[in-house]
């Protein structure tokens, strides 16, 4: 069965998407208040004057670029939570904030559909918030990125959660190459999140390429679900793909499971008017 939808993430009391239009987004962080660029926000703003403690400037969507300008009350990092799990939100040159908040309804997804025990493998992890969601609901978790620099920061927001001691295996690799060695090996997962970016590199220099690499990506997959897995995310963002072509992907690679696909758009819901800001499209099918 086939579900089209729109996955909304909410604001919660360490997030909101405060206000949007004229092509930039007004967002908290805790007590901090930012200003993004956002070419999607064509609409006009709620209020005219936004008051922030910083914006980032200039840099389109497409080459990056583009810096902070930060007031000086801003810390270099502060910590934030959303439920049980706590992170480090910081002002990155990526112009986001150290985690992504629209992954919130794909994390409260998967971890109502965590059993105790469960095998859950986090692919292109970052900081780790998703894994730390896998853990508290119970799951021994595999967390993979190719930066050293992320799974250090992933395994600080362990710490920081009181997850430290929890079973999660940290991985610094090449995504391709790490699933590969785990087809061959045999491992199996009952829970499979893949959140890659548009262009990678592994460890190594290996170069990861989204649209070119997808479809390896989702074989493997399917090689690694348990007979009585129960979900697999993938998310998509900042590249011209329908979630009607993720679909066709999954629906392939679970074709002798039955279950369920979900696909569609993912967006967060502004605090001033409840309008919705497209973030990231994505397919997950459940058992
Ligand atoms: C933007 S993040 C994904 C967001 C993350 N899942 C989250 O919710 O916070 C993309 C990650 O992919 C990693 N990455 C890029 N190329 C990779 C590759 N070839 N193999 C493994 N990880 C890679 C980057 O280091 C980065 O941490």
């Amino acid at each position: 069965m086939t579900q089209l939808s729109t996955l909304i993430t909410e604001a919660w009391p360490d997030f909101g998407l405060i206000d949007s239009g004229g092509g930039r987004k007004l967002e908290r962080y805790g007590r901090f208040r930012f200003i993004r660029p956002e070419p999607q926000a064509m609409w006009a703003p709620a209020t005219p004057d936004w008051k922030a403690d910083g914006e980032f400037i200039g840099g389109s969507e497409e080459d990056g670029g583009g810096r902070w300008q930060l007031k000086p009350q801003v810390p270099d990092r502060w910590e934030l939570s959303r439920g049980p799990v706590r992170f480090w939100a910081s002002n990155t040159p990526f112009r986001h904030l150290g985690f992504f908040p629209d992954m919130g309804g794909q994390w409260d997804w998967l971890a109502s559909r965590i059993r105790p025990g469960d095998k859950v493998l986090n692919m292109f992890g970052y900081t780790g918030v998703g894994s730390l969601m896998a853990a508290q609901a119970g799951a021994q978790v595999t967390h993979v990125d190719a930066s050293k620099k992320s799974v250090a920061a992933a395994r600080e927001n362990a710490g920081l959660s009181g997850l430290a001691d929890a079973p999660v295996r940290w991985i610094i690799d090449d995504a391709l190459k790490f699933l590969r060695r785990e087809v061959r090996r045999g491992s199996k997962y009952h829970g499979l999140i893949f959140d890659p970016p548009k262009y990678g590199r592994g460890p190594d220099g290996e170069v990861w390429q989204l649209e070119r690499d997808l479809p390896e990506l989702v074989d493997l997959a399917r090689q690694l679900l348990a007979d009585d897995a129960r979900f697999l995310v993938l998310t998509v963002y900042a590249i011209r793909m329908s979630a009607l072509a993720l679909h066709s992907l999954l629906a392939q690679a679970t074709a002798s499971r039955g279950g369920q696909i979900e696909v569609g758009d993912m967006a967060i819901r502004e605090e001033a008017r409840g309008l919705l800001l497209p973030t990231a499209i994505f397919a997950r099918w459940s058992a």
